[in-house]
């Protein structure tokens, strides 16, 4: 045997050992066993170790705010350790703002459950519930838009206010991942809810959404979020960016239902005039009420294409234009995050104080 072809052979030998000492040793050390987490001080939970703090936490029902799943962007999963004294990690760093890290906030799909752990959350985060659904309607109602509508069987209600979202559960290969997706019907129907749903390219959530027939069944988790309409009176301006509109619909079936005395104007803007959907809803609206307003803006239709009904431009151009008769608004912008980034850059450009400008980022 040549010297090369022994050489060879015993580095595959070595690297091949020392691989399965790593895998064996990694086994070894992950192996948690139960870990009891203690919340609030005054409820406990025994989970098997090893997994994040959130899917620990979900696991027995104990729900937290996510917009990303747990991948670790959003920032919105933030609880508290009392007694532990974890190393802020990289991903924390990036997501965090400095003043939530000095109040001792951590992002619970990040920190893993390794040992016996309390945690502090919001009170609120307990009335989070689990709810069983049926599908009771789907239908498109635009370019790749579906509207869904969940019946709840188990609690048979859900409670919930105006702008804000649920979590799907979906299956995926193995796993349960979590989908966010904002209501878009009034909370005066507590029966049912409403979502529109946009079909992402090989997207996990919105095909298991779309693929949905009627009778088939759906968990979810919820409600959540905080896009709520301030007590105000000044005018209030939503800027729609496609779907969404939907907790832009809910909010404006509560302004109307409650009959509440405020000037409002929608912006809802689309990259194609398909994507539009619920114009004849914004119409009727438009007819019967005196303090309502909408406009339609497509950013990017062809030029050889005609679009009469509303502008034809970037969103913050459309903004720019008609800067004296919204100035003084309070603003809610719903959408992509690129949009809505996009906006918050424009106004801060334009002195508009932040307290004024609310936003639902659909990460
Ligand atoms: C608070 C909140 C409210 C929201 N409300 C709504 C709503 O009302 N309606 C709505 O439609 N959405 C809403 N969203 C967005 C929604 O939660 C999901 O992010 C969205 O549906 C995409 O999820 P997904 O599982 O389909 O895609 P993911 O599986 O998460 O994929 C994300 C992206 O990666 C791409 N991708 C995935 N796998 C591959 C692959 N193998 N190759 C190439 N590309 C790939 C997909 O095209 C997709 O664009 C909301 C988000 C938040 C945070
Ligand atoms: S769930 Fe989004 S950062 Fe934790």
């Amino acid at each position: 045997m040549s010297i090369y072809l022994t050489t060879f052979l015993v580095s595959l030998g070595i690297s091949t050992a020392l691989g399965v000492i790593i895998v064996i040793a990694d086994k070894l050390l992950s192996n948690y066993g139960e870990c009891t987490i203690t919340i609030n001080d005054d409820k406990q939970v025994v989970v098997e170790g090893g997994n994040s703090l959130m899917s620990s936490l979900f696991e027995k029902k104990y729900f937290i705010p996510s917009a990303c799943g747990g991948k670790g962007t959003c920032g919105y999963c933030m609880v508290k350790l009392p007694d532990e004294d974890i190393p802020l990690l990289p991903t924390e760093e990036i997501v965090m703002a400095e003043k939530d890290v000095n109040a001792g906030w951590r992002l619970a799909c990040q920190i893993k459950v390794k040992k016996n752990m309390s945690v502090w959350m919001p009170e609120e985060y307990f009335m989070i519930k689990e709810f069983h659904c049926r599908v009771a309607k789907t239908e498109t109602i635009a370019a790749d838009i579906k509207e869904i509508e969940l019946e709840m069987i188990e609690p048979d209600s859900i409670e919930f206010k105006a702008g804000q979202y649920i979590q799907v559960m979906v299956p995926s290969v193995g796993e349960t991942v979590y989908r966010s997706y904002s209501i878009s019907s009034h909370p005066g129907n507590c029966k049912s809810l409403f979502l529109n749903i946009k079909l992402e390219d090989k997207g996990i959530g919105s095909t298991y959404l779309h693929k949905l027939k009627v009778g088939d069944t759906v968990n979810i988790s919820g409600p959540y979020g905080d896009f709520l309409l301030t007590g105000s009176n000044r005018q209030a301006v939503f800027v729609a960016g496609g779907v969404g509109l939907a907790p832009i619909n809910s909010i404006l079936h509560q302004i109307f239902q409650d009959n509440i005395d405020r000037k409002c104007l929608v912006y809802f803007k689309v990259k194609l005039e398909e994507e539009f959907y619920y114009l004849e809803q914004l119409s009727q609206w438009k007819e019967k009420y005196a303090n309502f307003s909408y406009k339609l803006v497509v950013s990017d239709i062809p030029e050889t294409e005609s679009f009469d009904s509303g502008e034809r431009a970037r969103i913050t151009k459309v903004l720019e234009d008609d800067f004296q008769k919204i100035s003084e608004s309070e603003f809610y912008l719903c959408g992509a995050p690129k949009m809505i980034n996009g906006i918050m850059e424009y106004f801060d450009k334009k002195g508009i104080p932040s307290d004024r400008v609310f936003y639902d980022k659909f990460e």
